[in-house]
């Protein structure tokens, strides 16, 4: 089947900053790629050159069969991207702002209604429906927003961090969203730095870092790739996280990764249970007293580690404690040079991409 999606080397520079440095990339239709990348990987960069707003100095795209460079307009009907359409009116309410887009797009007034319900219920502004978006949260209108993305059911959707800033049932009413859209066969581009999505939603994941895809492959594929298995000590004092480390190092088959704040040290090892045993010997040899110990399979965000040398660092205080996955955090990369919290900064990115709408 052909891709859905495909790019063949985009290069994007911005002044000296290599923004996509050769990325390609195919999406089969009806499937999901996860591109999972850390900030300033270019993930929004790849999604702005698919979806028409953005020149690549170089390379080549086709969405829905059709040229991107070539046909941007032809482009634009066939795909749906969360921010673009969604010039959310303050002044109307959510149900009469999805309604709109409906009937902008020529849908009868009926079913333009009856999909406005079908979203709102979707995105658990039902309450909500009849109140002026200005009297929104800032997640409310992110939902909407979504929503508005969705009224005509696009073939091809890009969605640039679709759950940034979003509260966990938010999140996970979200996820069910769009594997209803997956199910229906909408194939979806979704970015993301939050591993447990791209694990739970995506078909394909390709790991992008300084505008390249460095790895590609399902979850499963990916971890195998990375291979064994890791043991996790959580020692009581953070005064011997050193001594545990050496300790540990006889059974490592690669580096350690060392927590200081949660005093947990993660080593990839082979061996299964009887390295356990020894571990728990050698530390107990060494009067080290753990507070946790055990064995695990490597998890997408070893993966990442393991590819890139850093996590990809989800950090939004917002989602900390929903993440399910607090290792995410483990070695936030620096952010952006001028300090902004990430979820303001895919803020931004949403921004960027509605901004240059007409590009
Ligand atoms: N319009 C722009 N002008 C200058 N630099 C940009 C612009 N857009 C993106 N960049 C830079 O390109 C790189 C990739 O950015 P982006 O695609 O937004 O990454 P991501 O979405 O993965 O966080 C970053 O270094 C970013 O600062
Ligand atoms: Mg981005």
């Amino acid at each position: 089947m052909a891709p859905a999606i495909q790019a063949e080397n985009l290069v994007k520079t911005f002044g000296d900053v290599r923004a996509l440095d050769g990325v390609s990339l195919d999406v089969p239709e009806g499937t999901v790629l996860g591109l999972l990348g850390p900030n300033g990987a270019g993930k929004t960069t790849t999604v702005r050159v698919l979806t028409t707003l953005l020149r690549p100095d170089s390379g080549h795209a086709v969405v829905a069969g059709v040229d991107v460079l070539k046909h941007p307009n032809k482009v634009r009907s066939l795909i749906g991207l969360s921010g673009q359409y969604a010039a959310v009116d303050e002044y109307l309410t959510g149900r009469e702002n999805l309604q709109m887009v409906g009937e902008l797009y020529q849908m009868t007034v009926r079913d333009a209604k009856a999909r406005a319900r079908e979203l709102l219920e979707w995105f658990n502004l039902t309450e909500a429906a009849d109140r002026t978006a200005k009297t929104y949260s800032g997640g409310m209108r992110r939902r909407l927003d979504l929503a508005a993305a969705l009224v005509v059911r696009p073939p091809v959707m890009f969605l640039d961090e679709p759950t940034t800033g979003l509260d966990p049932r938010n999140r996970l009413a979200l996820w069910e969203v769009i594997e209803t859209l997956v199910e229906q066969g909408t194939t979806l581009l979704l970015t993301t730095q939050y591993l447990e999505e791209a694990d739970r939603l995506a078909h394909d994941i390709a790991v992008v870092d300084h505008g390249k895809v460095i790895a590609r492959g399902t979850a499963d594929q990916l971890k195998a790739q990375i291979g064994g298995e890791r043991v996790e000590v959580v020692v009581h004092d953070r005064t011997l996280l050193g001594q545990a480390v050496e300790a540990l190092a006889p059974y490592a088959k690669g580096d350690p990764a060392v927590e200081k704040n949660t005093r947990r040290i993660t080593v990839p090892v082979s061996g299964g249970a009887k390295v356990l045993a020894d571990v728990i010997r050698e530390l107990d040899a060494r009067s080290i007293e753990i507070d946790d110990i055990g064995l695990r399979r490597p998890t997408l965000d070893d993966v990442f580690l393991s590819l890139t040398g850093h996590a990809t660092s989800a950090a939004d205080a917002e989602n900390g404690k929903g993440d399910g996955d607090g290792h995410t955090k483990r070695h936030g990369r620096d952010k952006h040079a001028d300090g902004a919290p990430d979820a303001d900064a895919a803020g931004a990115d949403q921004q960027a991409v509605t901004a240059g709408k007409d590009v």
